[in-house]
C-alpha cells in the first residue's frame, strides 16, 4: 500500500469509528399530517392526560402510571388501574413517544393517536368506551368551548381527544444528558468508566444492534428469553416465529426507571445489563430472537455498561398536573 492509500485508510477508519452523529436529536419532531403539533392542541392535550374525569369513576388519569417525576412511569411491576386493578405489563416512559412508530410492548399500535383510545376503553385502567368519554366531555362546558375553539367544526369526538392527547405526548421530548453533551464534543460530561461503557455498549454487546439512534431503539420486536408466559407479538400477528417477543424500549433515563422489563420482573440496572449481555435469562430457550446471543459479559464489564446508561438520565421532568380542569 502507498503512503497515500494508508492515511486515507486510517482516515476513513477514524470517520466510521467516530460518526457519533446516529446518536443525536433528529432536528424536528415528527407528526402525522393530519394532526400537526400546535401550542392549543398540546395544552388541550395535557388537560386530558391528567383529568380522571376520563376513567369510569373519576379516579384515574394517563398520569396515574405515567407518572411525570418518575419519568413518566409507575415504579410498580405491574401497572395498577382502576379499582386496583392489577395489570399485566410494566408501564413504559412516554418520553420521546413521538419518535416512535411502534407502540405498546407487542407492537400493536402503529401512532400514538391509536394508541390513545386503548387505555380509556382497557378493563384494567380506565375501564371508559371511547363512546362514553365523549358523552361525559361533552357534558363539561369548559372542555366543550376549549374543543371547539381547538378543532373548529369538529369538537369533541373519539378522534379530536386522541389527537390532542397525541400532540401533548410529542411534547415529552427528552432533555439533554451527560451522554448528550459527550457525543456534542464535551470530553468532561461523562466518566472512563462510562466511556469503556459506552464501548462495550457499540462493540462487544452488540446492544447497539437494537439499542441504536437517538432514542436507543430501532423498535424491533424480540424474545430475549426471560422465559414468562405472556405471547407478546404473537397475539397480534399469529406467526409463532413471534411468540415471546417484545418490542425493544428505548434506554433514556433507564436507571430511573425500574423495574424492568414488560414484566417488572428485575429491579436493578445490573441485573437487566447482565440478563442482556448474556444470552437472556434461560440462555437455551427455544424461540430467543437470533439476534440476541450471549455476549458474554462479565459483571466488571455489566457495571461499565451501567455507568455508561446512568449517562442516559437527563434532570427530572418538571411537568406539574394541571391546578384547574374546565368545568
Ligand atoms: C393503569 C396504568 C395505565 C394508565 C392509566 C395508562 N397507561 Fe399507558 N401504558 C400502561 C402500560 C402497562 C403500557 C404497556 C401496555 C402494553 O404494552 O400492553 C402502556 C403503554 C402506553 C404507551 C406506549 C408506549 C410505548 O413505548 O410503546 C403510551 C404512548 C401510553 N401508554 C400512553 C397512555 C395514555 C395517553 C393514557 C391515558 C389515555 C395512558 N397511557 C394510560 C399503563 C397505563
Ligand atoms: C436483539 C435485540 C436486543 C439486543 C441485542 C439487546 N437488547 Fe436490550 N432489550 C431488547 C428487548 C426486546 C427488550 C425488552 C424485552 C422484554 O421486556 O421482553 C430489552 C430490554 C432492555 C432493558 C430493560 C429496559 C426497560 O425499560 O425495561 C435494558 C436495560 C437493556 N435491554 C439493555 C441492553 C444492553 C445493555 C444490551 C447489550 C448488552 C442489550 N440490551 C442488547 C432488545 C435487545
Amino acid at each position: 500500500m502507498t503512503k497515500a492509500v494508508v492515511t486515507i485508510f486510517i482516515f476513513a477508519t477514524f470517520l466510521l469509528a467516530s460518526d457519533m452523529s446516529i446518536w443525536m436529536r433528529p432536528n424536528e419532531i415528527p407528526a402525522p399530517k393530519n394532526n400537526p403539533i400546535t401550542k392549543d392542541k398540546a395544552a388541550l392535550g395535557k388537560l386530558l392526560f391528567f383529568d380522571p374525569r376520563l376513567s369510569r369513576n373519576d379516579s384515574v388519569s394517563c398520569a396515574s402510571c405515567h407518572i411525570p417525576y418518575y419519568y413518566w412511569t409507575d415504579k410498580v411491576p405491574k401497572a395498577i388501574g382502576i379499582n386496583g386493578t392489577k395489570g399485566t405489563r410494566n408501564t413504559p416512559t412516554i418520553i420521546n413517544s413521538a419518535y416512535m412508530k411502534t407502540l405498546f410492548w407487542d407492537g400493536r399500535a402503529d401512532s400514538l393517536e391509536e394508541q390513545a383510545l386503548g387505555p380509556l376503553e382497557a378493563k384494567a385502567e380506565m375501564d371508559l368506551p371511547a363512546k362514553e368519554v365523549v358523552r361525559k366531555l361533552k357534558k363539561i362546558e369548559g372542555y366543550v368551548a376549549l374543543f371547539d375553539k381547538t378543532f373548529p367544526r369538529r369538537g369533541i369526538t373519539k378522534d379530536t381527544i386522541a389527537e390532542a392527547i397525541a400532540t401533548f405526548e410529542r411534547s415529552l421530548v427528552s432533555g439533554e444528558s451527560p451522554f448528550d453533551r459527550w457525543v456534542h464534543g464535551d470530553e468532561e460530561a461523562i466518566s472512563e468508566e462510562a466511556k469503556k461503557g459506552f464501548e462495550i455498549f457499540t462493540q462487544k454487546g452488540r446492544c447497539k444492534s437494537c439499542h441504536s439512534g437517538f432514542n436507543f431503539t430501532n423498535e424491533s420486536l424480540n424474545n430475549i428469553a426471560l422465559g414468562d408466559n405472556d405471547p407478546g407479538a404473537f397475539t397480534i400477528n399469529k406467526n409463532p416465529i413471534w411468540k415471546g417477543s417484545f418490542k425493544t424500549p428505548t434506554l433514556r433515563n433507564v436507571a430511573e426507571t425500574s423495574p424492568y422489563f414488560h414484566d417488572g420482573s428485575v429491579h436493578t440496572l445490573e441485573e437487566a445489563v447482565y440478563i442482556c449481555g448474556n444470552g437472556g435469562r434461560y440462555k437455551d430457550l427455544k424461540g430467543r430472537s437470533p439476534f440476541f446471543r450471549d455476549r458474554k459479559l462479565s459483571m466488571k464489564e455489566v457495571r461499565k455498561v451501567v455507568s455508561f446508561l446512568e449517562t442516559l438520565t437527563e434532570s427530572r421532568p418538571n411537568i406539574e398536573a394541571p391546578e384547574n380542569f374546565p368545568q
